[in-house]
């Protein structure tokens, strides 16, 4: 019996593609580069399991890939494929959740620390040379503890970010669509509030929200002017939930006092005046990128794709209602 052919897009950590060697014939672009759509769509021609790190796969893929059954995404977030386009095909599209959930919160925490106490601009200072003799105004940044976190989408990693935020005793407000109990409110300590009083009353707005049609642009310049002057705007979700336009002018003009970047809303491209603004921290999208989650998501994936592939239900289906 010849053994399922699988595509993967991006060279993945060994132990995952031996996990996947063993049951599959798979092919792997080998390297760590984006493929065009040409040789996307060439290399599924014949595939019937797809593990994809990052590529776009629409319907121009689909239309050329009648044998596939599985596209298992290396990521939780999927805004790359056309999940509606898929389930049509029934083709099951999985992600990776829980296992990068921690790593996630450590970077948006991150982010929001190096912003507030200004670690990007003091590392630039030492390495310039400029400190010449200790200044007493020197780099003052904002307290981070005792202050209040406005976490705006209470899922997975908003939970994580908010329990981080217990233990620099922050008042942690939140808002979400769905409300989850009262007892994990009470856990996290996290109060609901709307979404106004979030935006008005947060000094660090941490985002943790899916990209969807409803998402697209939720921080514009409305939200913006919402914000205190004194605030700080922390993304790691996804580039396009905030309109970047939007934050640059109040960014520039001081409207707010800050922002920590992981996702941009064209990446690679960043907006040219994030990059000359010394109150902005920018990371190049790598909210799970260490050692432990990154192979932990690989091996996630492959685990999916292997499941549907053999007939078994997936760990991680995005689209269910296609399974049996
Ligand atoms: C995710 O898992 O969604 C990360 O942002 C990587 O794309």
């Amino acid at each position: 019996m010849s053994l399922p052919k699988v595509f993967i897009t991006r060279p993945l950590p060994h132990p995952a593609v031996e996990r996947l060697a063993t049951r599959c014939d798979c092919k792997m672009h080998p390297e760590d580069a984006p493929l065009d759509l040409q040789r996307l769509t060439e290399a599924c021609r014949e595939v019937e399991g797809l593990m994809v790190v990052g590529a776009r796969v629409g319907h121009e893929v689909l239309e050329h890939a009648p044998r596939l059954r599985v596209i298992a995404n290396v990521g939780v977030g999927y805004d790359n494929i056309d999940v509606n386009a898929c389930t049509r095909r029934r083709i099951v599209v999985t992600n990776t959740p829980d296992v990068l959930t921690e790593t996630t919160a450590d970077l948006s925490f991150a982010l929001l620390m190096a912003v507030a106490r200004r670690v990007v601009e003091g590392d630039r200072y030492v390495r310039e040379g400029r400190w010449r003799y200790t200044l007493w105004e020197c780099l003052w940044g904002a307290d981070i503890y005792g202050k209040t976190l406005g976490v705006y989408g209470l899922g997975r990693i908003g939970k994580a970010v908010a329990r981080r935020a217990r233990g620099f005793s922050m008042r942690v407000l939140y808002y979400d669509i769905v409300r989850p109990t009262f007892a994990l409110e009470q856990e996290l300590g996290a109060q609901f509030v709307d979404r106004e009083t979030l935006l008005r009353e947060a000094d660090f707005l941490t985002l943790h929200v899916p990209l969807t049609p409803a998402t697209h642009h939720l921080i514009s310049v409305r939200e913006l002017a919402l914000l205190k002057p004194t605030a700080f705007l922390i993304n790691a979700a996804r580039g396009k939930v905030v309109d970047e336009v939007a934050l640059v002018e109040a960014l520039e003009s001081r409207r707010i006092a800050g922002a920590g970047l992981d996702v941009f809303e064209q990446e690679p491209q960043v907006h040219p005046v994030l990059l000359t603004l010394p109150n902005v921290v920018l990371t190049p999208h790598v909210g799970s990128a260490t050692y432990e989650t990154r192979l932990a998501m690989a091996m996630l994936a492959a685990d999916n794709l292997l499941a549907v592939l053999e007939g078994c239900r997936p760990p991680n289906p995005v689209n269910p209602e296609i399974l049996a």
